[in-house]
């Protein structure tokens, strides 16, 4: 394993933490019915990921020594590309449902067509978070 930096270490637990709150999230929202709460929680963790990836993810995969190219079938290669899917999704779905003033009323999740994006969006999240971590320890 090569050499892994402190805030790489950091950036590990945090995505562990941030799994365990999604799934928190989403018991939120399939048992207890807080589709407010819910959004709430899956906005913080939205936010926090855009800024984790700014601070420690896009500096350490843009630094990496060879850098992995687009031919490289590597788990760090499937995670990058997984995770910029997932910022996009998650900020398509939560961030206009917090600007537009985050009420219960225009949640993007309403109706069959919202579940489907609810369980997208979180199908595709979890996969990059997974990897994140299985691209942690390939290091
Ligand atoms: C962006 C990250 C988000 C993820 C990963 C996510 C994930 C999920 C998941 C996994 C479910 C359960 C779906 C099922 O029943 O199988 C769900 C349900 C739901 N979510 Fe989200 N969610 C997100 C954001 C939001 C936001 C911002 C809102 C706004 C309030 C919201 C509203 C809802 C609603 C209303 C349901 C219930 C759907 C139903 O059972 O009819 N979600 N979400």
């Amino acid at each position: 394993m090569a050499a892994v930096s402190v805030a790489s270490y950091a950036i590990l637990g945090m995505q562990a933490a941030m799994l365990l709150t999604m799934l928190y999230g989403v018991h939120l929202a399939r048992a207890r019915r807080r589709m407010r709460r819910h959004g709430a929680v899956m906005t913080g963790l939205a936010v926090l990921n855009v800024a984790t990836v700014a601070a420690v993810m896009a500096p350490t995969f843009y630094g990496l020594d060879p850098a992995p190219g687009p031919s490289s079938p590597s788990i760090i290669l499937v995670h990058h590309y997984l995770g910029l899917m997932a910022l996009a999704i998650t900020a398509v779905v939560a961030f206009p449902w917090a600007l537009r003033g985050a009420n219960e009323g225009n949640c993007p999740g309403a109706g069959r067509r919202g579940r489907l994006i609810m369980r997208a969006t979180f199908a595709i999240w979890v996969a990059s978070l997974l990897l994140g971590i299985g691209a942690f320890f390939s290091l």
